[in-house]
């Protein structure tokens, strides 16, 4: 395998910051950059990456000269974002990928993975979606992550591989730790409340996949041949990896002893559903192994999270919550309206 140089956007976010040393670590060149939303939210060191401070908004083909790939992970990364200012997650997510994209292009970068998401689905009735699925997206975010997508695709050519990773909800351990999505939430509810709380049936079906596995996927899709992955959507992660969400309740209630459960089932309470389909990914990378199931992926991220003493304040504090925080930058002043820098020493 050829070392590659790569540069990987939102670096410094939940994902980024597992997946940028997986990748440095398999031999890659690493340059990461990111415009830092989350700085001052780390629960544990974030490791040192080489950093372009850019907003990808600005960034010109001249930045991108000499990389072979640019892996895209920044992002308004979930739907309550979205719903704060549709024009922020259109302008980052959809209009900063296609610039983005464009500039990379044009700059000789041969392959670009795009962080997408299975959300782009939609609702399925309980129906399984494979990549041929017709796209439903019911957010901001997901309309975001499908004009995102079709951009890419737009810039398809023989020598520029766009390669679109539907990722399923991320869980686990980061150093810039999330608690605004699925499984990660009821580890932390159980943690520093005793309690795990589903707001539906816990009927729902739900694509959940471990970050660290998530980190491989994106190296595998970076090393692979060109023709396997050329201008390819794929569904990233294993047919045992679609859970009920009373099934991931029930991990975690496992996972952290003594916690209760409680499903209220409340009427009004999310409840889409949808099973994915994972047989292209198996197919194409015949030799991975998603190497977490979510029973021990939990049982690992209360262990890492009760060593660094997690608190109820820490675990529902804006600092791993991304609107939250958002908008306590916004309300300080620190963020302007275009969601650019503002305070002087906090700006690059
Ligand atoms: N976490 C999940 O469950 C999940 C699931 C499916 C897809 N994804 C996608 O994976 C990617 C990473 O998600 P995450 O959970 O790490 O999100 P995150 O919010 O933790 O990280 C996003 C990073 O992007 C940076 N960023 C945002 N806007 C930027 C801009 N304009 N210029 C430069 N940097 C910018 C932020 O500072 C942050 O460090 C996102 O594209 C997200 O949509 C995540």
């Amino acid at each position: 395998m050829t070392a590659q140089r790569v540069l990987i956007t939102g670096h410094r976010g939940y994902v980024g910051s597992v997946m940028a040393p997986v990748m440095a670590a398999a031999g890659h060149d690493v340059v990461g950059l990111d415009v830092d939303f989350y700085r001052d939210c780390d629960l544990a060191p974030v490791p040192d990456i080489r950093t372009m401070d850019r907003d990808i908004r600005d960034v010109s083909a001249h930045d991108l000269e000499g990389f072979d790939a640019v892996v895209h992970l920044a992002a308004l990364s979930n739907d309550p974002i979205g719903n704060l200012n549709p024009d922020w997650t259109d302008s980052i997510n959809r209009e900063g990928t296609r610039r983005l994209a464009g500039s990379a292009r044009e700059a000789g970068v041969g392959r670009f993975l795009f962080a997408s998401s299975c959300i782009m689905y939609g609702l399925s009735e309980g129906g399984e979606v494979d990549e041929h699925s017709p796209l439903n997206p019911q957010t901001d975010y997901a309309r975001s992550k499908v004009a995102a997508e079709q951009s890419l695709l737009e810039l398809a050519a023989p020598d520029f591989s766009p390669v679109l990773l539907r990722n399923g909800t991320i869980y686990g351990f980061s150093p810039r730790m999330r608690f605004d999505t699925v499984l990660n939430s009821l580890v932390g509810s159980a943690l520093t409340t005793g309690r795990i709380t589903v707001l539906g049936d816990g009927r729902p079906w739900r694509p959940v996949v471990y970050i660290g596995d998530v980190a491989r996927a994106f190296l595998a899709a970076l090393e692979a041949p060109r023709e396997m992955v050329h201008a390819q959507a794929f569904n990233v992660g294993a047919a045992a990896l679609n859970k009920q969400v009373r099934e991931l309740a029930a991990a975690v209630q496992h996972a952290v002893p003594g916690s209760d459960l409680e499903v209220l089932a409340q009427p009004d309470a999310d409840q889409r559903t949808y099973r994915t389909n994972f047989g292209k990914w198996a197919a194409t990378f015949p030799e991975f192994q998603f190497e977490r199931t979510p029973e021990q992926g939990a049982v690992e991220l209360a262990g890492i999270l009760t060593e660094h003493d997690l608190t109820y304040a820490g675990f529902t504090s804006d600092r791993y919550t991304r609107l939250k925080r958002l908008r306590a930058l916004l309300d300080s002043g620190a963020l302007d309206d275009r969601l650019r820098w503002q305070v002087a020493e906090m700006a690059q």
